[in-house]
């Protein structure tokens, strides 16, 4: 099993894998999860999601990571540091999709400020964004509650988002 990256309270975070996809499905799979999203996804798209992480781990060091519920040892979403382009501009964002029987635990909020806290320390990272689309409600909630604020709305992709922002100063 690949190594543990990064530690909080509940969970742990670690590299994605082939064998995570049926976990995954459980999350991407669920049209309400994915009510943001085109559609929710199937095996083979979640296939193509876990090559894509694990290729910007190889090239990056990070990208979305396993999101590992401490008690029962199940991964049960991701979370992780994603470079984007936003308005021709480098960003890293913090992005969080968690299995929809365990919202409302403050999970994501504890995942993102591992994963913030994570950039800073290990790669050095000080301005960390979340891109969000206007209606989703609960992500601009966790985005408040790792310390974002709103800084524009921009069209990203052909659809509007929230540009969420923090920047934290070199310690
Ligand atoms: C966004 C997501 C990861 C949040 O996970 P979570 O573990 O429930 O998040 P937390 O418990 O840390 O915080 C959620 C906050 O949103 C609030 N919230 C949730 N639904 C809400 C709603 N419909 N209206 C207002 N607030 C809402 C919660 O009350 C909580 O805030 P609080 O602590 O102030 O009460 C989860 O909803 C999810 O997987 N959504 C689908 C995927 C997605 O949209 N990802 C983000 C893409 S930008």
């Amino acid at each position: 099993m690949d190594p543990i990256l990064l530690e909080t309270p509940r969970l742990h975070l670690r590299r994605m894998t082939p064998d995570d996809v049926p976990a995954l499905l459980r999350v991407f799979g669920d049209a309400e999860v994915m009510r943001f999203y085109p559609a929710p996804f199937d095996e083979a798209r979640m296939q193509r999601w876990v090559a894509w992480n694990q290729q910007l781990d190889a090239e990056h060091g990070h990208g979305l990571w396993a999101v590992i519920l401490r008690a029962t040892g199940e991964c049960i979403g991701d979370c992780g540091l994603v470079p984007q382009q936003v308005d021709g501009v480098a960003e890293i964002e913090i992005g969080y999709h968690l299995r929809r029987d365990l919202w409302g635990q403050g999970l994501a909020t504890e995942a993102a400020l591992g994963c913030l806290n994570h950039g800073m320390t290990t790669f050095g990272y000080r301005r960390f964004v979340s891109l969000i689309h206007p209606q989703n409600t609960a992500s601009r909630r966790v985005a408040e509650k790792t310390g974002m604020t709103l800084e524009r709305e921009v069209e990203w992709r052909n659809k509007p988002v929230c540009v969420y922002a923090v920047e934290r100063p070199a310690a």
